[in-house]
C-alpha cells in the first residue's frame, strides 16, 4: 500500500481480495492511517447492491464520498447582489458540500461518465494540491459491481472508464477496491485494460502463529477468567483452518461453553463436533441450499479432488466423477454446471479458466454431507484442513 502510494501519477489501482471472512475489510481499515499520514485524502464506503446496480446510482455514491472529503476541505465563494436601493454585492463562503457538486453534476451535460469525470476533475482543481498528494477511493464488498446488459446499465464499466480517464490526465486519484474473488475477473470481462490497471493482492488464511495469536491475544488481558491449554489452542486451529472468521467463531463459542463449565467446576474440553454443527447450520446450509441435488452432486466429486481447496478443472471435475460415480459428467455438462454453482455463490472461476470453491472449508462441510449419507458416492479418505 505504502508503495502504491508513491505514485505521483498513478498507474497502478490496488485490488485486495480473498475468501469470506479472510480479514480485507479490517485490513482496508489499517490502510485507511497510512494513506492519511502519508498525505493522501481517503474517500469510500461499502459498494452496497444497491449502490451498484446502476450508473446513477454509483455515481451519487461517489459524489457523496467525495463531497465529505471537500466539503471539509474546500470553501466554496460565490458573489450574490444584495437587495436594496444601491446594488452591491456580498461573497457568499461555504464549503464544497454534496449540493453544490451534485449540482454542478447536473448542468454538465452527456453521459454519466461525463458528468462524473468533469466533477471530479474541479474537485481536484480545488483540493489545496500543495498540502495533498492525492485522493484515495476506497470501495468495500466491490464484487456487487455488475454491468447489466439488459438494462442498459454499465456501472462497473463507468467506474473503470471514470478512474482511467482522470488518471490519465494525472489526477492522483487512486482506486482500492476490496471483495470476494469473483471482483477481478468481472472487472477484466467489463473492460481488458483493467488488467493492466490493478495491482492484486490476494489474502489467504493466516498461518499457524497468526492464528495462535488471534486465539490467545483476547483472553490474555487482566481478568480473564478462562486459559487455554497448548492442546486446546491446536483444536481451534485445527478447526477455523486459519480462517479468521472461524477463529472468532469458534473462540466465542468455546468461551461461551467453558464460563458456563468453568461455574460449575467442570473441566471443560472443546466441544468440536457441536461447533461444527452450529457453524454447518449457521454458514454453511444457507449457501447449500442455493444448489440443486444435480448440483451438490458435483460439489461432491469436487470434494474428492486432491486440488479441491486450491485451483481445479472441468477436466479434473470430469475424470473424478468417472471414478465415483456410476454414470460420470461430460465436460461440457460440467461447465454448465459451473457457470450456475458459480451465479450461487460457491465457486469461482480465475483468470486463466481453472474453478475454485468460493467459501472456505467448504470441502470439508462437503464430506460431511457426503458421510450423512445425503448422497451416494463414498467419501474417500483425506488428510489436513
Ligand atoms: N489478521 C487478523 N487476525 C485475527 N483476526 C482477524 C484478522 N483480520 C480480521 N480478523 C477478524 O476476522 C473477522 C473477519 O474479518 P473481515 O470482516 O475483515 O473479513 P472480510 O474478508 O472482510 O469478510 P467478508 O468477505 O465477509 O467481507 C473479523 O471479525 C475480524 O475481526
Ligand atoms: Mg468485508
Amino acid at each position: 500500500m505504502k508503495r502504491h502510494l508513491e505514485q505521483k501519477v498513478v498507474t497502478q489501482n490496488v485490488i485486495l481480495t480473498g475468501l469470506r471472512g479472510v480479514g480485507k475489510t479490517v485490513l482496508l481499515e489499517t490502510f485507511r492511517p497510512i494513506a492519511l499520514a502519508s498525505g493522501w485524502l481517503w474517500a469510500g464506503a461499502d459498494l452496497s447492491e444497491s449502490a451498484s446496480v446502476a450508473e446513477e446510482t454509483l455515481a451519487t455514491r461517489i459524489l457523496a464520498d467525495i463531497a465529505l472529503v471537500t466539503s471539509a476541505f474546500v470553501v466554496h465563494e460565490r458573489k450574490q447582489l444584495e437587495l436594496g436601493f444601491v446594488q452591491s454585492e456580498k461573497v457568499i463562503r461555504q464549503p464544497l458540500n454534496y449540493d453544490i457538486l451534485r449540482n454542478m453534476y447536473e448542468q454538465t451535460p452527456g453521459l454519466v461518465a461525463d458528468k462524473l469525470k468533469a466533477v471530479l476533475e474541479f474537485v481536484w482543481s480545488v483540493l489545496p494540491q500543495q498540502a495533498i498528494r492525492g485522493v484515495v477511493f476506497a470501495y468495500d464488498e466491490a464484487q456487487n459491481l455488475a454491468d447489466h446488459a439488459h438494462h442498459n446499465q454499465y456501472p462497473l464499466s463507468l467506474l473503470l472508464e471514470v478512474f482511467q480517464s482522470l488518471q490519465r490526465k494525472q489526477i492522483p486519484y487512486l482506486l482500492v477496491l476490496t471483495g470476494l474473488p469473483t471482483l477481478f475477473p468481472k472487472l477484466v470481462e467489463a473492460r481488458t485494460y483493467a488488467e493492466r490497471m490493478f495491482h492484486i493482492l490476494f489474502l489467504k488464511q493466516l498461518d499457524t502463529n497468526a492464528s495462535r495469536e488471534a486465539i490467545m491475544q483476547p483472553i490474555e488481558v487482566a481478568g480473564c477468567p478462562i486459559k487455554f491449554t497448548e492442546e486446546t489452542v491446536n483444536s481451534i486451529v485445527q478447526l477455523s483452518g486459519g480462517y479468521p472468521y472461524f477463529i472468532q467463531y469458534i473462540c466465542k463459542e468455546v468461551f461461551d461453553v467453558w464460563i458456563a463449565k468453568i461455574r460449575s467446576g467442570d473441566i471443560p474440553s472443546v466441544p468440536t463436533a457441536d461447533i461444527v454443527r452450529k457453524l454447518d447450520t449457521d454458514f454453511f446450509q444457507g449457501r447449500w441450499s442455493r444448489v440443486t441435488d444435480r448440483q451438490r452432486e458435483l460439489l461432491q466429486v469436487i470434494a474428492t479432488l486432491s486440488t479441491c481447496d486450491d485451483e481445479f478443472t472441468v477436466q479434473e471435475i470430469v475424470n473424478g466423477s468417472k471414478e465415483v460415480l456410476t454414470k460420470g459428467f461430460s465436460a461440457s455438462h460440467v461447465n454448465q454446471m459451473l457457470a450456475s454453482i458459480a451465479d450461487a455463490g460457491l465457486v469461482f472461476k480465475n483468470r486463466v479458466g481453472k474453478y475454485s470453491l468460493a467459501v472456505p472449508l467448504l470441502s470439508q462441510f462437503i464430506r460431511r454431507q457426503t458421510a450423512q449419507g445425503m448422497i451416494t458416492i463414498p467419501p474417500l479418505p483425506r488428510t489436513g484442513v
